[in-house]
């Protein structure tokens, strides 16, 4: 299967905590934020470093800067829970937001906002999605970052459903999935199972 696991005792601790359904607003916040973290770390794996020299307070040492971070994608809403906690990792990163929209009844998702820039030049891109469903989302996104001319993709999730990771790779837009938990399907209206409920609604109260 063409996602990386991150499997790790915390991230399955805090999206223990995301899935239970009385975990209020403020703690499905905050376990978002943890668990995106620990994600987007291991999502950020391969990301090109530039030596430097540095002096230490006994003599110099060799070290490693991060000079092109990628551009950050967050899919509005629920991957905006998904930004701060990818900033504090790469805080100089650009932002370019997609909203998309996913109708309930035919599951296609259509766009609503796009402010990614049209030329990516070969910058590399980590889309931030906590929930890969049927991928429809997840592939749109990525054609379209393609088109700009993006380099390397990553795609950090915190639940991906089989179908969807299945969806993304047909796709052939050489993406890079990471995610916490592979859950075993969707159900018939199109949600992860056993999941952890609508995160868009679950994290701005519109459920
Ligand atoms: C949900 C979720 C993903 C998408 C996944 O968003 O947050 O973005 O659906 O489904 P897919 O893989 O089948 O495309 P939704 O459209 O409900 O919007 P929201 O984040 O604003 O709640």
């Amino acid at each position: 299967m063409a996602a990386t696991v991150v499997d790790h005792p915390v991230v399955q601790d805090r999206l223990t905590r995301l899935r239970h359904v009385d975990t209020d607003r403020s703690r499905f916040r905050h376990a978002l934020h943890e668990v995106a973290r620990l994600v987007v770390y291991e999502s950020l794996r391969d990301l090109p470093v530039t030596p430097i020299t540095v002096p230490t307070p006994l003599t110099e040492a060799q070290g490693a800067t991060v000079t092109e971070p990628p551009m950050l994608v967050p899919i509005l809403r629920a991957g905006l829970g998904m930004l701060d906690a990818a900033l504090e990792l790469v805080p100089d990163a650009r932002v370019g937001f997609v909203g998309l929209r996913r109708d309930e009844q035919t599951l296609r998702s259509e766009w609503y906002l796009d402010t990614v820039p049209a030329d990516l030049d070969g910058a590399a891109a980590l889309v931030l999605d906590p929930m890969l469903a049927t991928g429809g989302s997840m592939i749109q996104t990525c054609r379209r970052l393609r088109d700009a001319g993006a380099g390397s993709i990553v795609a950090a999730c915190i639940l991906a459903a089989p179908e969807g990771v299945a969806a993304v790779e047909a796709a052939a837009l050489d993406v890079a999935i990471h995610t916490a938990a592979v859950d075993p399907g969707l159900n018939e209206v199109g949600f992860i199972v056993p999941g952890l409920g609508d995160a868009g609604d679950r994290l701005f109260g519109t459920a």
